[in-house]
């Protein structure tokens, strides 16, 4: 029997079990004012603290996680994971997007080879293929430099660079990056419609250069040049990100202008590898650096901090404190940087397509509740819109709230006030409000109930200095190492995502059944059947 088969069975998680039954009627509020739970329930990592006091749980709720996390074995699962170790099971592969940061001079082996001088490497061409876009050195087909960079990718290969370019356009001293991912026309349709082909640069971003979306929007945006520029424009153009070589030379790019990684590298962790050369080409070589240090400084922490003490794991396991022991089935992250406004879209795929599992690593299946929703939007906007449900619906949601000391922009009186939002909320959530606080603040008897908060609801306030490249790759590091925490102790295989196969299957079945003369639909339940036939008939 596996470790990951019976985590559900274990002492430790009948003792997680027993201690949620004892802290049943303990409020919030008050396990607030126990002394010492500031210095207990909170860390700093990499100029991130995190103040964990926020939560329906006590130091000795850590103790008994960290117990439970050491029983599935994290600790040798960071290793193996460092060491190179093939823990990606079912896709037979290392998992080391953590060489991706590593310092020249760092051993870090698959397969028995150092892979650190690789990522450099590539890194330094990526460098300087920014440098001279920036430059423009680099120069379209008519001579003219480069001033809008388009990122064609989905997923891994779009989320993470679209995002970083959001929350650091402060930085952005570069061509403007811009990003197309969806294979609905309109996206690329309307990304190009104010364009210059003579100063456009593509980046075809895709692990495996096969994604029928990333290649559907490749193809177009090929014609949109060749269209005003000839056939001759391609190579100045149009670049590539890729692990597969064969496929870019079979589209038609130049092996020079390919910018290769590597297979141990899972397409939602590969922001900071050469998927992020648009984001370079936006920031520039030295600030994507600064990013990286950031990512490193957490992986050091990751390896090098004592489990009770471990922010991405303490992270984790109180996520599966609320999953496993008190029913919750969704996180909210809540930025309270409108520049992070799409962390939360990049958190849904980073934690959804690598722990919504319902099979061990072994193929059995888990008897214990997985990755809950990710969901969230910025604040303040949140506010005004779903925080009612949080504050005073029937399901408790964990949250993250993520807020900065300092803005990125002059309007001060502005940031104080985003500030007092992001505190305010959290406290809101915590404490709430009782029936007899409204009373006393004169509110009519038949409003009462109406106007009680319940609190007790959990949050992690996550505050950094300000939000900069280095602050950014830490946050992400963060976030990266919880998953794999909860993965240990879920005993699943945070690194495959099998669950995205059948449907990309269906539709390309599907497709050629669209065409009024195409073959008929075939093998489809009746409701599929009617909808195919519907289309057909346009
Ligand atoms: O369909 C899911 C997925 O495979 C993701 O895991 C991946 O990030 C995305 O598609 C894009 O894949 P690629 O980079 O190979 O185009």
């Amino acid at each position: 029997m596996s470790a990951a088969l019976a985590i559900a069975d274990t002492p430790e998680w009948a003792a997680l079990a027993e201690h949620r039954r004892a802290l049943e009627d303990r409020h919030l509020r008050d396990l607030l004012d126990e002394p010492g739970r500031l210095d207990a329930m909170s860390v700093d990592v990499a100029g991130l603290h995190l103040d964990l006091a926020k939560h329906r749980a006590t130091p000795e709720t850590l103790r008994l996680l960290v117990a439970l996390a050491e029983r599935a074995g994290l600790p040798e699962r960071i290793e193996a994971v460092f060491s190179g170790e093939r823990v990606n099971v079912t896709e037979d592969r290392a998992v080391m997007h953590v060489a991706l940061r590593a310092p020249r001079g760092v051993t870090l082996e698959v397969d028995g080879r150092d892979v650190v001088p690789d990522v450099h490497a590539v890194l330094d061409r990526v460098a300087d293929f920014a440098d001279r876009v920036r430059s423009g050195e680099w120069r379209g087909a008519t001579g003219r430099p480069i001033r809008t960079v388009v990122n064609i990718g989905i997923g891994g290969s779009d989320l993470g660079p679209a995002m970083a370019a959001q929350a650091l356009r402060t930085y952005v001293d570069g061509p403007e990056p811009r990003f197309v991912s969806n294979v609905d026309g309109a996206d690329l349709a309307w990304t190009l419609r104010d364009l210059e082909p003579a100063e456009t640069l593509f980046v075809v971003s895709s692990k495996t250069f096969t994604t029928v979306e990333t290649m559907t929007n490749a193809e177009s945006a090929r014609e949109w040049l060749v269209a005003a520029l000839g056939d001759d424009a391609v190579p100045h153009h149009v670049v590539a990100v890729s692990t597969n070589r064969a496929r870019v030379e079979a589209f038609g790019i130049d092996p020079d202008n390919m910018f290769g990684f590597w297979d141990w590298v899972g397409g939602r962790y590969s922001m900071d590898s050469a998927i992020g050369l648009s984001l370079m080409v936006a920031i520039g070589p030295g600030r994507f650096r600064e990013m990286l240090a950031g990512f490193r400084a957490v992986d050091e922490h990751l390896r090098a901090a004592p489990l009770a003490r471990n922010a991405p794991v303490l992270m984790g396991l109180l996520g599966i404190w609320y999953v496993n022991f008190w029913g919750s089935t969704s996180h909210a992250v809540l930025p309270y940087a409108q520049e992070l406004g799409r962390f939360p879209a990049y958190l849904q795929q980073l934690e959804m397509e690598s722990n919504g599992k319902s099979v061990t690593l072994d193929g059995d299946p888990v008897g214990w509740s997985t990755g809950p929703v990710v969901w969230g939007e910025a604040g303040t906007n949140g506010q005004h819109a779903f925080y009612q449900l949080l504050h005073q619906g029937t399901v408790v949601v964990p949250a993250d709230l993520i807020g900065f000391v300092r803005p990125n922009h002059a309007l001060g009186h502005h940031h104080d006030l985003l500030v007092a939002n992001l505190v305010a909320q959290a406290e809101a959530l915590a404490r709430g409000r009782t029936a007899d606080e409204v009373r006393a603040a004169g509110v009519p008897e038949h409003l009462v109930p109406h106007k009680v908060f319940p609190g007790d609801r959990p949050t992690t306030t996550i505050l950094g200095e300000r939000l900069d490249p280095h602050t950014l790759g830490a946050l992400i590091a963060l976030y990266e190492h919880k998953v794999l925490t909860q993965a240990c102790v879920w005993g699943i295989n945070a690194f495959d995502q099998w669950g995205v196969e059948l449907g990309k299957e269906l539709a390309t079945r599907i497709g050629p059944e669209l065409a009024p003369d195409g073959p008929p639909p075939t093998d489809h339940d009746p409701s599929t059947a009617d909808l195919i036939g519907r289309y057909r008939a346009r």
